[in-house]
Order: C-alpha cells, then structure tokens, then sequence
C-alpha cells in the first residue's frame, strides 16, 4: 500500500521522522513522502538528521507567510500532487496549517487519512490559535485517530468519534527523544559545551505561540529577566525562533542582559540534550512539554491553558500563564525553594514509551491490509 506523509514544520518533521524510519522496515508499505516546506531552515535541521530525503518538496515557504497563504499555498501544490501519487492512506501529525491542509487535500480526492497525535484539546478555539481549530477540523475528516493518552481518547469519544477508529499508541515525540538523548553528548558548540551544568542553574527558554506574540511575549520576557538578575547562579538560554516577531520583543526585553544568552535555532539532538542538562525549561511549546518531563525537568508552561495536562497531573509541569509577576513568583520559587525543585523534578512518561511508532504502523497494515 501506498503511504503518503505530509508535513512541514519543525516539529512535526521530530515527530513524523520516527514513523518514516518504521515504515522503511516494512514490505508492505511504500512509504512517499511530501513537505509542504511551511518551515524551511527549521525543518530541513531534522530532515538532515533524520536523514529523511523527500519524495516532493513544495517549497511554500515565505518570509511573514499568513495563515491564509500558508493553506491555500500548501492546498494547491498537494492537490496536484495526490491526483499524480494516488495514495491509499495520507498520514498528518499535529495542529499545524500543513496538517490541516494535508488533510483536506486528502479528503478532496477522497484519500483516507491518518491523524497521528490527534484528540488534545485546550477547549478554547482561539488557544492556542490556530491550532486547536486544525487539530479539531483535521480530526472530522481523518478516517483513524493515533491518540498519544487515554486522555486524548476520551476527547475524541466525547465528541462523538467511534471507539472503533481510535488508537491509543503513545506520542511519537518519546520515540525519536530516546534515539538522540546521550550522557556523553559532546555540542559542536563551545559555549554550550563549556557552561558548568553542575553548578549555574541553566534556564532553557523557548517561546514562539501566535497568541503569545505582543503583550504576553513581553510580560513573558520581562519577568524572566527579573528573575536572572536577582539570581546571580542562574543563566538562561534562549534558542530563539526564527519569527521575526519573536526576536523583536526578545532583543528588546534582554537588550544588554550579560546571563541572558539568545542563540540561533538549535539541530534538534542539541537541543535535546541541551534540555537534559538544564535545569528548569519555560516555554510555550507544545513538543516540550511532552519531552521534558520524560528527561525529569521542571517545565513552566507560559500559556493560559494546555492540552497537554498530562505533565501537570504528574507533577513535572506547571501551567503560568502569562503574567508577569505570576512567572516571576514561580520561576523564582523554583530558584531558590529545593523541596519545590525536587517536587517537580522527576522523569514521568505520561506521553510514551518509545514504541509509538512501531504501534502505529502495525495499525496501518492491520487495517489498510484487510
Ligand atoms: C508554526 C505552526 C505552529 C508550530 C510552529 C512550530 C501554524 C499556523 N503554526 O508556527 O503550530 O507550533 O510552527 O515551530 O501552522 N520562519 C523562518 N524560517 C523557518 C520557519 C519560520 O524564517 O524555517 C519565520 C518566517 O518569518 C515565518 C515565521 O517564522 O513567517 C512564522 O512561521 P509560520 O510557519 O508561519 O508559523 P510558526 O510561528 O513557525
Ligand atoms: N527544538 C529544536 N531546536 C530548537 C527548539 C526546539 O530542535 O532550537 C525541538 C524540540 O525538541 C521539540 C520541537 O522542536 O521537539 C518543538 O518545536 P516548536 O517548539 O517549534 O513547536 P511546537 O512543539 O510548539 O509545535
């Protein structure tokens, strides 16, 4: 059978890269495999790692895309694209435009698709924006839902979806975490590789959710550079998003600020093991939310809700908000409080146990096969 994968940013590329190498394993799948290219730096980093060569590239990336340009650029190209490939199956990952646009272009020519991490929800349509409204309107067409968490089930089967077509297979993001994780990891960079992990209190920052963009981003910011300046033992670093948004509040907010290091984006095995060795992450993002409590690192959500809440059950996250002295309060609480750290800093693995992939393959054939 013919599967197809689309997908087009960054972190859809980590999380697609472990499914792509499974299905290379198995006779009965010719794998294709189309980027839409909405990334493009940031996703030929993990295309270059993976060592994942696609079988069509739509190149739609542009600098300050909209939202609009980003559907109808990738709707087009794929149109064309599945009438030529004639998949049987189109497989999307996540909530991204791509994803949703994977989909409906299936969908069109009646292709069945699979919806890899499907059934989170945040439950309010505008956070985050837009991927709650992608990842709902992906999940009415899909044909079979790859649920990370019972949770994630329970979603779906609240929403009238049938148990039938729902799998509970973990989150392909565990899968490709613990093939590049190392003790010994050595970074290709110098300050990374010389900072003393033992004794500074590395802050991981990461940051880049539409919504988050103006006032929250500069709350966000601000109270994160309170808390480095009080805390003398303490350094953060900042991979930062290529966004152009994003860098503008946060060359503003951390102009001057010596323990405040903003870096171009990292490979994503860096990165990885850059979280590994720190020691609090803060962030908007979704894929670290699920890697780090699996690596036992304190994660502070800087967002109004998740849909992620199985790494605050377990202890390891803590959802801010955005508010300035409300991150403040807890970043510094987690500073300077060693119960609180320890409280928090333990490796839960309520996304999966690395088998993800290899259970969502075996569902595919099972059910495309018959
Ligand atoms: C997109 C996804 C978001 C996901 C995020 C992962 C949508 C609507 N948003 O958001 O769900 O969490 O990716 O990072 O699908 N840029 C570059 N080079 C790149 C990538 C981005 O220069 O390789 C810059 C461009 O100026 C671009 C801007 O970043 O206009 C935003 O990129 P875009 O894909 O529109 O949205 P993200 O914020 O990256
Ligand atoms: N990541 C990376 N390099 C970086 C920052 C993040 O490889 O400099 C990885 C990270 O490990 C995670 C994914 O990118 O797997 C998260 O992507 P992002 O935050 O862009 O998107 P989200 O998960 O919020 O959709």
């Amino acid at each position: 059978m013919k599967v197809m994968t689309i997908f087009g940013t960054r972190p859809e590329a980590i999380k697609m890269a472990p499914i792509i190498k499974e299905m290379e394993k198995r006779k009965e799948i010719e794998s294709i495999i189309c980027v839409t290219a909405q990334h493009r730096q940031m996703l030929d980093q993990v295309l270059n790692l993976f060592q994942i060569k696609p079988d069509y590239d739509l190149n739609i990336f542009h600098k300050g895309q909209t939202l609009t340009e980003i559907t109808t650029r990738a709707l087009e190209g794929l149109e064309k694209l599945i009438i030529q490939v004639k998949p049987d199956l189109v497989l999307v990952q996540g909530d991204t435009t791509t994803v949703f646009a994977g989909a409906l272009a299936a969908f069109y020519q009646r292709v069945k698709v699979g919806h890899v991490e499907a059934g989170l929800r945040s439950g309010d349509i505008y956070s985050p924006y837009p991927e709650e409204a992608n990842r709902k309107l992906t999940g009415i067409i899909a044909n079979y839902h790859f649920a990370p968490t019972e949770r994630n089930k329970k979603n779906l089967l609240n929403e009238g979806y049938d148990e039938k077509n729902i799998f509970i297979t973990g989150n392909t993001v565990i899968d490709s975490l613990l093939h590049v994780i190392r003790e010994d990891y050595i970074f290709q960079n110098e300050f990374l590789n010389h900072l003393d992990y033992k004794n500074i209190k590395t802050i991981l920052v990461t940051c880049h959710r539409r919504e988050n963009i103006g006032k929250p981003m500069e709350s966000i910011f601000s109270a994160i550079k309170e808390v480095v300046k009080k805390h003398e033992d303490a350094e953060v670093i900042f991979p930062i998003h290529l966004n152009p948004k994003v860098r503008n509040i946060a060359y503003e907010v951390f102009d001057q600020m010596k323990r405040v290091h903003i870096i171009e984006p990292l490979d994503y095995e860096p990165f990885v093991n850059l979280m590994f060795r720190s020691y609090i992450v803060v962030t908007d993002s979704g894929g670290l939310q699920e890697e780090a409590p699996s690596l036992g690192k304190p994660v502070l959500v800087v967002r109004k809700e998740t849909e992620r809440p199985e790494g605050i059950e377990a202890g390891t996250a803590k959802l801010v908000g955005t508010c300035k002295d409300d991150i403040y309060r807890e970043l510094n609480l987690l500073l300077t409080d060693k119960g609180e750290y320890k409280k928090m800093a333990n490796a839960v693995n309520p996304y999966g146990d690395g088998k993800a992939s290899e259970r969502i393959v075996n569902i595919i054939i099972n059910k495309m096969g018959t």
